[in-house]
């Protein structure tokens, strides 16, 4: 029987820290668990839960992944907890990992996630920062894996703004050697230091290509993919990102220039009629909902191979 491997690294902060066996190994244990074909219990395992911003998807994949693998998970909701009183990280994250045997933390600063994960004696995984959203892209992939079987050609063109969700998706697609296209307005480009890092690892150099015009970057694309124009911590650029993304929303004349079997992903909350019309989002292309599901089971094989 497939059983969880132990992961090189102690933490889950970027894509980066996994390698492309252990990718793949989490998507054989995920499509076992979702198939029912796999039930682990890792014996009353705890997982601590720092939202410092709101979640539905994340916070309830991770707390029904636990509950799966016979454990449990604790909110740490910062406004109740001194976390919201300004403890220092480095006291808030000794304690915690006394407590608990695992912490997912959102947050903004990335480097305040680096911060729990130097102080804290237990795995630190990131459940969203500015910067990435890796179990998002482990999701995602698995998602496309799902549909492709393999990414051989695949063809991933991401539309919207080149931040947490665009630089998780690069790296995880240079591991997986996919086709990343990422179209963003000037300005949006996803984080110079993540290009670097995914050029260095493609086999294939050719395979990233950052555009500021949608339509080329969707032409013959097996994969549509998008995120909300303001990211949570931007309110208040609403207005002016509205205007700025003019020309990036994802709907039928944008659809018919990509490859005839494309399907379509968003990473979920999404606003119809900004980055995504309420006809694709709803149509037969769409996969979303298949790929919110998938971060439960994702999730679930990432933290077996953490707590086994
Ligand atoms: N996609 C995602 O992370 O959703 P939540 O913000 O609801 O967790
Ligand atoms: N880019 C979005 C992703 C939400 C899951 C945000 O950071 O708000």
């Amino acid at each position: 029987m497939l059983k969880p491997n132990k992961l090189a690294n102690n933490n889950f902060l970027s894509s980066l820290d996994l390698s492309t066996d252990e990718v793949l190994h989490i998507f054989d244990l995920a499509n076992n668990f979702k198939n029912k074909k796999l039930n682990i219990d890792l014996g009353n395992k705890v997982l601590g839960l720092i939202f410092d911003k709101s979640s539905t998807r994340t916070r309830v994949s991770f707390q029904v992944a636990m509950t799966r693998l016979g454990g449990t998970t604790i909110d740490l909701n910062p406004t109740t907890s001194q976390i919201g009183r300004g403890e220092p990280i480095k006291d808030t994250a000794r304690v915690l990992s006394r407590y608990c045997d695992v912490i997912a933390i959102r947050t903004f600063d990335h480097l305040d996630l680096e911060e729990y994960a130097k102080w804290s004696a237990k795995p630190i995984i990131n459940a969203l920062t500015d910067l990435e959203h890796p179990c998002q892209a482990l999701a995602d992939f698995l998602t496309i894996k799902e549909e492709f079987i393999d990414f051989k050609d695949v063809i991933l063109t991401f539309i919207g703004d080149g931040n947490n969700v665009a630089n998780s998706l690069i790296l995880c697609g240079a591991l997986l050697g996919v086709e990343v296209r990422i179209a963003c307005p000037k300005g949006y480009e996803p984080n110079s230091l993540v290009i670097d890092k995914a050029n260095q690892i493609y086999k294939n150099k050719n395979l990233l290509k950052i555009t500021n015009d949608p339509n080329t970057a969707v032409s013959g694309a097996n994969v549509l993919y998008t995120d909300v124009w303001s990211s949570m911590g931007e309110e208040n650029q609403k207005d002016e990102k509205e205007k700025v993304f003019n020309g990036f929303t994802i709907d039928s004349d944008l659809l018919s220039k990509a490859d005839k079997d494309a399907i379509i992903l968003h990473c979920l909350p999404a606003y119809r009629s900004k980055e995504i019309t309420d006809e694709i989002f709803e149509s037969q292309k769409s996969r979303i909902f298949d790929q919110a599901e998938n971060r439960l089971h994702a999730q679930q094989a990432l933290l077996s191979c953490i707590l086994q």
